[in-house]
């Protein structure tokens, strides 16, 4: 897994977005696996304003969602359709019909989750999945515990996440949802690339346990190092827990320009 520290989480989105851009000049259709969340929010912006000065073409590009809220209606201002929609695929300047998305209003949830996992596979598999991390470590929706080898399924959210995302409901915690239909472990790991972002303090310790820590389900990021091409981009006080934090400086002090991410 290679780990890249960044000044801050502007640097952070800058660098994600410029790898997008390489990514979508080699392969105009790509599959984007977006994440929702504070996090990747500078990715979006850095790299709309790529697309509006002509150096990233997302013309043809893709999109999909990594995890949607059960419950909440169609339409929702939080559901993460509605957040996609607006904070990626309208800045973004696509139509709607490039991005697909798990139905979290279906009525049988267990099929629109096995729908999900089919549409993915039918779309060719996802090219690069953009990820954030839990406090408790979780990406996606997969909490601690969640089987490393899940498909995309239904689970519950620990409290701690609820309060986590309670801010994007008027500090209302009673207002989070429950349950959620989340990419499994597994669904994530069969992306080509995937980019784990993290910024802020608040995110150091699930940092050093995903990174430097076990591969075990009570951190459901550290199955990041069972994959073949992970990168970890993590500005400096999301770093700051890490024991190999100048090895990793190091390596990408002296990585060659041309390798990209
Ligand atoms: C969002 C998602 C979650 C978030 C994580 C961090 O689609 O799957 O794993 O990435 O909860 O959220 P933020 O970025 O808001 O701290």
């Amino acid at each position: 897994m290679e780990v890249v520290i960044v000044p801050d989480a502007k640097a952070g989105g800058e660098l994600v977005a410029r790898t997008l851009a390489q990514l979508l000049a080699r392969k105009p259709d790509t599959l984007l696996g977006v994440a929702t969340g504070s996090t990747p929010l500078p990715v979006y912006r850095a790299l709309a304003e790529l697309v509006r000065s002509g150096e990233a073409d997302v013309s043809r590009a893709r999109i999909c969602q990594l995890d949607e809220y059960v419950g909440l209606p169609a339409g929702h201002p939080e559901s993460y359709r509605s957040v996609v929609l607006r904070e990626v695929v309208a800045p973004l300047g696509l139509s709607p019909e490039a991005f697909i998305g798990p139905d979290g209003t279906a009525e049988d949830l267990p099929a629109a989750c096995e729908a999900y996992d089919r549409a993915l596979a039918e779309a060719g598999g996802v090219d690069l999945q953009l990820l954030g991390i839990g406090t408790d470590g979780h990406i996606g929706f997969n909490e601690p515990c969640s089987s490393l080898a899940s498909r995309t399924r239904i689970k519950t959210l620990t409290e701690r996440t609820r309060a986590d995302n309670a801010r994007f409901f008027g500090g209302d915690v009673a207002q989070v949802p429950h349950h959620v239909i989340t990419q499994g472990i597994g669904t994530i790991l069969d992306a080509r690339h995937v980019v784990l972002l993290a910024t802020g303090e608040g995110k150091a310790e699930a940092v050093a346990q995903a990174v430097e820590g076990p591969v075990a389900a009570v951190c459901p990021a550290s199955a990041l190092q069972l994959h073949p091409h992970a990168t970890v981009v993590v500005d400096e006080a999301a770093a700051s827990r890490l024991k190999l934090a100048g090895y990793f400086r190091q390596t990408y002090a002296a990585k060659p320009h041309w390798q990209g991410l």
